[in-house]
């Protein structure tokens, strides 16, 4: 008999964020028999981790806003390595994803006149992100669990999937078990969209929870799948930097785009220095002009006053703190000043109501009375499996990816609120097209018992092993290399470094000794989950050693231009031959008609 529940599907959707929500209200409304199968609670997501806003060309405060505009941001920001057509499709579908939201019961703050109100965030030419205070990630996953969950997707929590079951070259389903019992459980599927999210347990210091251990990434790997761009993370500027119990957590950008301003402890505005030549002219000139822009905003008036320096895009941000606090003007917890306390308290308790709970509960810090202290944190994963831009499909049939998990949307750097239209646009196709591959394929995939046993057997090895160490130090020990080594600058040695340890690194894995039962155990849940950090973290490492340049969220300090002739290639990893290999792949070409929206804008 066997030792497993089987469940069959069309669809099956891993991971329950907003992509994965998204996903699977897309496939089930198109007919197809859909579940998702998640290893958290359903909501609990980094998707609410997108607090300031989610960006579309609504054009409901700055009016001449629109797709294009946002369409040349978002390039920009991704220094021209997006995939055009995804950075296309994203910003020609997020306005109506996001009015789709609205009628579904999403409630977003208004403009006077009622209409959805849209604030300013680094790289955005214009007030283009739609929020609810700091909570709009939240709100999202709110109206997405409320209409999936109404909709009768069914819905497996705590349930990890380890494994993708193939049938020939297809998806045939996946194989995992109940975190609450250890038992095991197979899906068969036809169509499998994976919306697991990011990577940032391979830090130490990030604004991911637990969950975010690269699950999608790494299977997707395994199954064949091509990962790109995974050498650009983006360390999100402003995390907590104290105490240390909250050290990474998210403080979010709408702090800035409210006006929130940084200083180095001299009480510098140090942005100033930062900002790259070519992008001098979109700011602020001095203090007058960024002062006159933000109570143009407080007053909702409108103005010719470029935005402030604060507003640069979040690599340039990141590597500017860092910086400051490397050359000794650091706050006294290591990190820099971030002050919107010049403003009415009121106000600042209406805009941002978590960051002023968090700072006071956490830290013992009134954000109405003083600044806060913020530093880089890991954040988000631009890079991800290599998918179709209109069907989301990998490169494995019937394998697709939504959200974080996907690569070639942002490019090299992500601009703030793109991800929550990303998982709006995205998911929505990646339903699309997951429930026309399942259609169009004639019988169910064969799941292959062969495939079940050999995951059966890696999943209960940590139990068989009688020496080796716990996979918390084995973690604790990653986590400190990557934040030593593949950080926010990188060097060719300290990369080789990094690389040259993996190995070590598996062989420790391979013998990590666990304690007590299947029944709830964190530590085996982390046994398996080290298998997919330590993928992804090798898979970033070689890709960070590959890219002999510095751009966007990718900074060399032995390569410190952007060179052009690096702008036409992704770096891509895969499997050959049961190892990890890097490729260059040439990036598809841009339609002239596109191109022309930049000299446009110039
Ligand atoms: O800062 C933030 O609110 C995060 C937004 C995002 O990552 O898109």
């Amino acid at each position: 008999m066997a030792d497993y529940e089987l469940h069959e599907y069309d669809v099956i959707v891993i991971g329950a964020g907003g992509a994965g929500l998204r996903a699977a209200i897309e496939s089930s409304a198109l007919g197809a028999k859909t579940a998702i199968v998640c290893k958290s609670l359903l909501g609990k997501a980094h998707t609410v981790m997108a607090e300031g806003g989610v960006a579309a060309a609504l054009a409901n405060v700055d009016p001449q806003d629109n797709w294009q505009t946002h369409f040349v941001d978002t390039m920009k920001g991704g220094k021209m390595l997006n995939n055009w057509r995804m950075a296309q499709l994203h910003a020609q579908q997020a306005p109506d994803r996001v009015r789709e939201l609205e009628q579904w019961g999403a409630l977003f703050d208004r403009t006077p006149d009622g209409r959805i109100l849209q604030r300013a965030f680094g790289g955005h030419k214009w007030k283009r992100l739609a929020h609810v205070g700091d909570r709009t990630g939240l709100e999202m996953i709110r109206t997405l669990q409320d209409r999936g969950v109404h909709q009768g997707i069914d819905v497996y929590m705590e349930c990890t999937i380890t494994h993708l079951l193939k049938d020939g070259d297809r998806i045939a389903g996946g194989f995992g078990y109940w975190r609450d019992t250890g038992k095991f459980i197979v899906f068969r599927a036809k169509a499998i969209v994976l919306a697991t999210g990011g990577i940032g347990k391979s830090y130490k210091i990030t604004s991911n929870s637990w969950e975010y251990t690269g699950d999608g990434d790494a299977m997707a790997f395994r199954a064949g799948a091509d990962l790109i761009d995974m050498e650009f993370v983006q360390f999100h500027p402003t995390g907590m930097v104290w105490p240390p119990g909250v050290a990474g957590l998210l403080v979010t950008e709408g702090v800035r785009g409210e006006g929130g301003l940084l200083r180095n402890s001299k009480g510098e505005r140090f942005m100033w220095k930062y900002l790259p030549e070519a992008a001098r002219k979109d700011f602020a000139a001095d203090e007058k002009e960024s002062t006159e822009w933000v109570n143009a905003t407080l007053e909702g008036r409108k103005s010719d006053a470029r935005r402030p320096p604060e507003l640069s895009t979040r690599d340039n941000v990141a590597r500017a703190i860092y910086t400051e606090v490397k050359e000794g003007r650091g706050t006294p917890h290591g990190g820099a000043f971030l002050d919107i306390s010049y403003q009415d308290p009121e106000r600042v308790k209406k805009k941002l109501p978590s960051m002023y709970h968090q700072f006071k509960d956490l830290a013992d810090v009134d954000i109405t009375a003083g600044p806060m202290e913020v530093g880089p944190t890991t954040h988000y994963m631009m890079g991800g499996v290599r998918v179709d831009a209109d069907s989301q499909m990998s490169t494995v049939p019937g394998l697709f990816a939504a959200g974080e998990v996907a690569g070639g949307m942002h490019g090299a750097n992500r601009l703030g609120g793109n991800s929550l239209s990303d998982l709006l646009v995205f998911g929505r196709l990646a339903g699309v097209g997951a429930v026309e591959y399942a259609k169009a394929m004639k019988s169910s995939p064969h799941v292959d018992d062969g495939q079940i046993d050999t995951a059966k057997k890696a999943l209960l090895a940590p139990f068989e092993a009688k020496t080796g160490e716990s996979p918390y130090a084995i973690q604790r020990d990653l986590q400190e290399m990557m934040g030593n080594l593949v950080g926010i600058f990188r060097t060719e040695s300290e990369l080789k470094a990094a690389i040259g340890r993996f190995p070590e690194f598996k062989a420790r894995a391979a013998k990590a000794k666990i304690e007590g039962s299947r029944t709830y155990n964190p530590g085996w849940h982390l046994a398996w989950d080290l298998n997919n950090l330590l993928c992804i973290s090798e898979a970033i490492a070689r890709a960070a050693f590959e890219r002999k340049e510095s751009r966007g969220a990718h900074s060399r300090l032995d390569f410190e231009k952007t060179e052009p002739a690096c702008a036409k290639f992704n770096v891509a990893v895969r499997q050959k031959d049961g190892a990890m290999t890097v490729v260059q792949t040439p990036l598809p070409e841009m339609p002239a008609d596109l191109k022309a929206l930049f000299e446009e804008k110039k």
